[in-house]
């Protein structure tokens, strides 16, 4: 149980993407009473999916982690709407989902955030609109100086950059984008929290192909991270 391992000055993350196709079976027997009921008050039968997938892929990885059933954890929400676990303050966690992809971001020793986006979650002109209200003045003239076929990508590394970095913070959409600061590093970004000065470390990538759209996907984390791999799971078996 390496991940677990204590006394590290970087915090270890673990990455887990879950396919959701036809015929997948999501067992809400494994989901608290609370979670089953939220998944009830879903209109969308695609929100409750992804909403029940993600609650699911959590707690099975993490009860695998540390060795209990996937029921007996205990998940709670912030009042910002963060879910994080009871009695392991020092595992943080994080979930974000869209279309058929559910992606979960483990963290010992620190905080972390995730956001996957289908690569064509905006279209060219959305991106014109949504580009000056994420960005500053200074990262938006950066992506000026790209094509506009390569500043769509741009702009969409941008988003999931600072969409991490907000849910790490516990913020989300609740703080404004634009103060998330990013800096291109060697190979990761890094993004400062504008109003705190706080560092914040970025990894971003993409994922797909096969069966399903790419995504572009970003992990931020509180402090220096081991560098994550993704696991990916399409059959129900999360272990
Ligand atoms: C966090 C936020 C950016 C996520 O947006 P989204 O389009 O649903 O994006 P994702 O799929 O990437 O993420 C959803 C997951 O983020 C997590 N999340 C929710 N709020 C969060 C927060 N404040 N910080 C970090 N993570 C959060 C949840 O696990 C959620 O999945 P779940 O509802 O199935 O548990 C958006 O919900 C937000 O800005 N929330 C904060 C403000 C707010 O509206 N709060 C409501 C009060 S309860």
């Amino acid at each position: 149980m390496d991940f677990l391992r204590t006394g590290e000055d970087v915090a270890q993350v673990e990455l887990h993407c879950l396919y959701l196709h036809d015929g997948f079976d999501l067992p809400d027997r494994l989901l608290s009473e609370a979670e089953r009921h939220r998944a009830s008050a879903f209109r969308s039968a695609d929100a409750r999916c992804l909403f029940v997938a993600g609650r699911i892929l959590c707690r099975s990885i993490i009860a695998n982690l540390l060795g209990c059933t996937p029921q007996a954890l205990s998940l709670a929400i912030t009042p910002s709407g963060r879910p994080y676990l009871r009695d392991y303050p020092d595992i943080d966690f994080n979930l974000s989902h869209t279309k058929d992809r559910v992606a979960l971001a483990i963290c010992r020793g620190g905080r972390i955030g995730i956001d996957i986006e289908r690569i064509d979650a905006f279209s060219e002109e959305e991106t014109r609109e949504i580009m000056p209200m994420i960005l500053s003045e200074q990262e938006l003239n950066q992506v000026h100086r790209f094509d506009t076929r390569h500043r769509h990508d741009v702009f969409l590394a941008c988003w999931v950059q600072k969409e991490a970095a907000l849910k790490c913070l516990s913020q989300g959409f609740l703080a404004d984008p634009q103060s998330v600061m990013l800096a291109p590093g060697n190979a990761t970004f890094s993004g400062t929290w504008q109003l705190s000065g706080e560092p914040i470390f970025i990894r971003s990538g993409r994922i797909g192909g096969g069966e399903s759209a790419d995504f572009q996907w970003a992990v931020a984390t509180s402090k220096a991270a081991t560098t994550p791999l993704w696991r990916h799971h399409k059959n129900g078996i999360f272990y």
